[in-house]
């Protein structure tokens, strides 16, 4: 591996996860885990005028309007800390997105190393979205099943109480699941033209899925 700090981003379909290994690949790499969605909720729950805004889309499962996303992501990938690593999760999600990111790239002689595109089944999808519980202080993911807490109820690493996300509901699965495969698997088809995209089996454990993708980014720098 060489010294320089890895520039990640994850994709796959909702619950494949992305936030899950984008916090263990930023721990490991010690770079910041830039994640879409949790940013997007940030802006919500400070009601900024771009929260009030993605509100409803978030509520429905639906993306975020571009011109919201791409200043939100490309301000903290690239302006905030130019020329450093990163883990992304959850950008780019459709092409105008794509298009906008790699115009930045080309502009501003930035470069990635390496895309992970996470795969799995809707059926371990639906198992993954409807068992999940976040944790309302600290943002950590757990799940009543693969990853339940010591405490039901309570955050490992805070304390803090954890909660269901309001989009992890069978409706609203099913709608992400949509906007994913319509909107997003163009995306991932792009970046494997672009021969800078790595295909991951999300379907083993936390552990086992986090050592295949820390050995594709190592082998990409
Ligand atoms: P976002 O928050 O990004 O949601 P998502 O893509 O639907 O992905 P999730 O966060 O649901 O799943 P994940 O893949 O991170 O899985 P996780 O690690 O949590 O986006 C939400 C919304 O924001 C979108 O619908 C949209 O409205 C908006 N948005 C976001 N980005 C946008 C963009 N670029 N443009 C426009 N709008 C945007 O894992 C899930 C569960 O499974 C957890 O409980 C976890 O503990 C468990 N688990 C994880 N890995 C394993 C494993 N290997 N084995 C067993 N259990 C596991």
């Amino acid at each position: 591996m060489t010294e320089t700090l890895p520039r990640v981003l994850l994709i796959g379909p909702p619950g494949a996860g992305k936030g899950t290994q984008a916090q263990k690949l930023s721990e490991h790499f010690d770079v910041p885990h830039l994640s879409a969605g949790d940013l997007l909720r940030a802006e919500v729950e400070q009601e900024t005028k771009a929260g009030k805004e993605a509100k409803p889309y978030l509520d429905e499962g639906k993306l975020v309007p571009e011109k919201i996303v791409v200043e939100i992501m490309l301000k903290n990938m690239f302006w905030d800390n130019p020329k450093t690593g990163f883990v992304v999760d959850g950008f780019p999600r459709n092409i105008g997105q794509f298009n906008q990111m790699q115009s930045h790239l080309k502009e501003h002689d930035e470069t990635l190393d390496c895309v992970v595109n996470l795969q799995l089944s809707e059926e371990e999808v639906f198992r993954r979205l409807t068992g999940r519980r976040v944790c309302g202080e600290c943002n950590t993911n757990f799940h009543t099943e693969f990853r339940p807490p010591e405490e039901p109820g309570t955050c490992d690493q805070c304390g803090g109480a954890l909660k269901q996300r309001d989009d992890d509901t069978p409706e609203t699965i099913e709608e992400r699941l949509e906007v994913f495969e319509n909107e997003s698997k163009p995306v991932s088809e792009r970046f494997e033209k672009e021969g800078i995209q790595v295909n991951v089996d999300a379907s083993g454990t936390i552990e086992q899925v986090f050592q295949e993708i820390r050995r594709r980014v190592e082998r990409s720098q």
